[in-house]
């Protein structure tokens, strides 16, 4: 049935930092889903391989597109729901070409923006307070929360509530307070981190959308107006948040 349904989100989404989906077919068996090649892997499997964290700056060329990927399918009231770095794929393995497109639509639906959404699924190191009260009624703020977790992870190496099993993230994910203590998080920008912690806000109805952050957070804005950081990002960095 969730495959069923993927089929018809990709059917419907089509944006500069999505698979591109070409064909969609079906035999008795199975479904088939021709799509584009994202040549360079997982974020994930970078961020492993490399043996160290990715800069502010790198973090942010890849934040700022995961944003445009979900405001768009915001936009057209459609949630995520498995937001993580395995299913963020660079478009090119070399290392400078920060470019991503966003794939995984087998936890992603259409939602009514009165009734909220009431299946409970996700991975739980990236799963929003709301979904682990099992709460009915939740809607797409539940990928702002991954949002943060995922900026986190690119910086740190580690997701904010991990932990050994997966009541103890539970329990992280409903109380544990974000902690930025160690040598990486020396270097990173108080805008990031409240941009994190914007993004962690444990009530849903106060956690800002994608487009707001998008629109009015001063990490944003920080790249975007100040002179010195949009030098910081080269010229061939920047061209990875074209279209
Ligand atoms: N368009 C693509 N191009 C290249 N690799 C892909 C593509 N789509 C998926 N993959 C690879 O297959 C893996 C699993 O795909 P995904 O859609 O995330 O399915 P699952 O539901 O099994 O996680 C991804 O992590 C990625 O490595
Ligand atoms: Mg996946």
């Amino acid at each position: 049935m969730l495959l069923k349904n993927e089929l018809e989100i990709l059917r419907e989404i089509r944006h500069p930092k999505i698979m591109k989906v070409y064909d969609l077919m079906e035999d008795k068996e199975n479904y088939y889903v021709i799509s584009e090649l994202i040549n360079g892997g997982p974020v994930m499997n970078r961020l492993k391989n490399q043996g160290y964290p990715f800069s502010e700056h790198q973090s942010f060329i890849i934040i700022k597109q995961v944003m445009q990927a979900l405001q768009y399918l915001h936009s057209k009231n459609i949630a995520h729901r498995d937001l993580k770095l395995e299913n963020l794929l660079f478009v090119s393995p070399e290392t400078k070409n920060l470019k991503i497109k966003l794939i995984d639509y087998g936890f992603a639906t259409k939602f009514s923006r009165e009734m909220g959404m009431t299946l409970i699924l996700g991975s739980p190191l990236y799963m929003a307070p709301e979904l682990v009260k099992r709460m009915s009624g939740y809607d797409d703020k539940v990928d702002v929360w991954a949002l943060g977790c995922i900026t986190y992870l690119l910086m740190s190496g580690q997701t904010p509530f991990q932990s050994h099993t997966i009541s103890k993230i539970h329990r992280n994910t409903l109380a544990k307070s974000v902690s930025f203590h160690g040598a990486y998080w020396n270097m990173v920008s108080n805008e990031c981190k409240d941009f994190i912690l914007k993004c962690l806000e444990r009530d849903h109805t106060k956690r800002q959308t994608v487009q707001s952050l998008l629109e009015t957070h001063p990490w944003v804005k920080m790249y975007e107006t100040n002179p010195e950081l949009k030098k910081i990002i080269s010229a061939p960095e920047a061209a990875n948040l074209e279209k």
